[in-house]
C-alpha cells in the first residue's frame, strides 16, 4: 500500500528551514481560504497554531451573517418567515441536500442534516440493526469512540442481548496501533453469518487511520449484513463516495472538519435503495412524514414517510442551529474536496516528514504513513516520562492540539485554514518540548 518513490505520506523532499514552509504557502492555491476563518489568538496575542480541527473546527467569517439573517427574518417576519423569509424556514433543511451530497459523494435525496451524531446513530440502528435468529451481532472496531460504544451496547441490550456476546470487536494485532485491512475483512467473513450490522468509522478518532469503506461495505453486504459508517472524523476530511460504496447508512457531526460550531447539527445518509422502503421500522416524527399530508395529522394518523433520508427526520429544522452550516458548506463548495484533499496530503505529509527529520528519536507517529490510510490528523506518541507535560508546553507556546490518554497528542493540519508555516511552527515547538 505504500506510495512508491515518495517519503512519509507522499511528501517527496523536505527542507526543515522556515523559508521552505513559507515557499510552500506561497505556492498553495488554497492559501486565501485561511482568510475566511477567525483564528483564535495564542498566549502572545498572535494567531495560535490551531491544529484541533479534528475536535472543533474554526469559525468561518460568514457564520455570524448567516445567523443574523435568520434573526432578522424572525424579528421582521416572525411566523411568516417559514414561507417568506430570505431562506424559508419550512424548507430550510432542503438547502443542505446538494452541498451535503457533494461533500459525502451521495445523491441529494440520500442526505439530510438533523439532530446530532449519536441521536442519528440510534435512529439508524432502529432501522438497520434488526437482530433475528442467529443473526444478531454488531461487528465494530475495538477502540471505537465512547459514544458509539454506549450507543451500540444500549441497542444490543434493548433487543435483549448481552454486549459481551453480541458485539464482535476487531482489534489491532498485538503490539500494533492500527487495524490491518485484511483483518477487518477476515473478521467480516468469519462472523458475517451471525452479524446483523457492521459499523465502522471512516477515520479512527484515536489513531487517525482511514478505512477502505468500499471494501468494508462490499464484504459486509456479501455476508448479508447491514453496514453503517460513523464519519465524524472523515466528513470534510476525506473525499467520500457513500452512494457507490454502498453502505446502508452513515452519520457524521458538523463541528469538526465542517466548521459549523459547537454541537452543530449533524449529517445523515440513507442509501437510495433504503430511502423508499416504507416497511423499514423507524421512529417517526412529523418532519419525516410526506409534506403532502404533514399538516393533516389530525385527519390521517398513520405516518407516511417521505422518500429519502428526509423520511428519518423527527422535528422541524432548528434554523438558528443550521444557519452556520450554510456558511461552512459554501466554503467546501468554493475550495472543492479534490483540491482540499490534494493540499491535505501535502500538508500532513510535510508535517510527518518534518517530525521524522527532527523528532524521530522522541516521537512516534501511530497514524499510518501511507497517505491513503489517513486523513489530515496525525496521532503522536511522545517518548517522554510525562507526555502530558509536553502537551502543556505546546499549549503555553500557542499550539492548540489535544491529548488523549494514554499519552497520545493529536494534531490535525486542516487544509482549509492551516498553513505549512503552522506545521513548521508546531514541529519546532515539539522538538524543543521533547528534548
Ligand atoms: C467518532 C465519534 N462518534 C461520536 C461522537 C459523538 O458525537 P455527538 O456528541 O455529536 O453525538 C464523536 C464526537 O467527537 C466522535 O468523534
Amino acid at each position: 500500500m505504500s506510495e512508491q518513490g515518495q517519503g512519509r505520506g507522499g511528501f517527496p523532499i523536505i527542507e526543515t528551514d522556515e523559508g521552505f514552509a513559507q515557499r510552500l504557502d506561497e505556492r498553495d492555491p488554497l492559501r486565501e481560504m485561511r482568510n475566511e476563518f477567525l483564528l483564535p489568538p495564542g498566549p502572545d496575542g498572535e494567531p495560535a497554531v490551531y491544529l484541533c480541527g479534528n475536535s472543533l473546527g474554526l469559525q468561518p467569517r460568514g457564520t455570524a451573517a448567516a445567523i443574523e439573517q435568520e434573526l432578522e427574518d424572525w424579528s421582521k417576519l416572525a411566523v411568516d418567515a417559514h414561507f417568506d423569509g430570505a431562506n424559508p424556514w419550512y424548507s430550510y433543511h432542503e438547502a443542505f441536500r446538494e452541498p451535503g451530497a457533494r461533500l459525502v459523494g451521495a445523491e441529494p435525496r440520500e442526505v439530510v442534516m438533523m439532530n446530532s451524531l449519536t441521536a442519528n446513530l440510534h435512529l439508524m440502528m432502529v432501522s438497520f440493526y434488526r437482530p433475528e435468529g442467529d443473526r444478531y451481532k454488531i461487528l465494530m472496531e475495538a477502540d471505537a469512540f465512547p459514544s458509539d460504544n454506549y450507543a451500540v451496547r444500549s441497542q444490543v441490550r434493548f433487543h435483549g442481548y448481552e454486549p459481551d456476546d453480541a458485539i464482535v470487536l476487531v482489534r489491532p494485532r498485538e503490539g500494533e496501533e492500527c487495524l490491518r485491512h485484511e483483518d477487518i475483512l477476515e473478521s467480516i467473513d468469519k462472523h458475517g453469518r451471525e452479524t446483523a450490522l457492521v459499523l465502522f468509522p471512516g477515520v479512527g478518532y484515536y489513531n487517525g487511520q482511514a478505512y477502505d469503506l468500499a471494501a468494508i461495505a462490499a464484504a459486509a453486504r456479501k455476508q448479508g449484513c447491514r453496514v453503517g459508517f460513523d464519519l465524524a472524523h472523515a466528513a470534510g476530511n476525506l473525499p467520500l463516495s457513500l452512494h457507490d460504496d454502498g453502505a446502508d447508512f452513515a452519520v457524521w457531526c458538523s463541528y469538526k472538519y465542517l466548521n459549523a460550531g459547537p454541537g452543530a447539527v449533524a449529517g445523515c445518509f440513507v442509501h437510495a435503495r433504503n430511502g423508499g422502503d416504507k416497511t423499514l421500522p423507524r421512529f417517526a416524527g412529523w418532519w419525516g412524514n410526506d409534506p403532502k399530508t404533514r399538516f393533516r395529522m389530525h385527519l390521517e394518523e398513520e405516518f407516511v414517510p417521505v422518500e429519502g433520508a428526509d423520511g428519518w427526520q423527527l422535528s422541524n429544522p432548528p434554523v438558528l442551529a443550521l444557519a452556520p452550516l450554510r456558511a461552512s458548506l459554501a466554503l467546501f463548495d468554493r475550495a472543492g474536496m479534490t483540491s482540499l484533499r490534494a493540499k491535505s496530503v501535502s500538508l500532513t505529509g510535510y508535517m510527518a516528514g518534518m517530525l521524522e527529520k527532527l523528532c524521530a528519536d522522541r516521537v512516534d507517529v501511530i497514524t499510518p504513513a501511507d497517505s491513503r490510510q489517513r486523513g489530515c490528523q496525525l496521532s503522536l506518541k511522545v517518548r517522554h516520562e510525562r507526555p502530558r507535560e509536553v502537551f502543556e508546553t505546546l499549549q503555553r507556546e500557542g499550539v492548540v492540539g489535544d491529548y488523549r490518554e494514554p499519552g497520545v497528542i493529536r494534531v490535525a493540519p486542516v487544509p482549509l485554514y492551516n498553513s505549512f508555516h503552522d506545521a513548521w511552527r508546531f514541529v519546532q515547538v515539539l522538538d524543543r518540548a521533547t528534548r
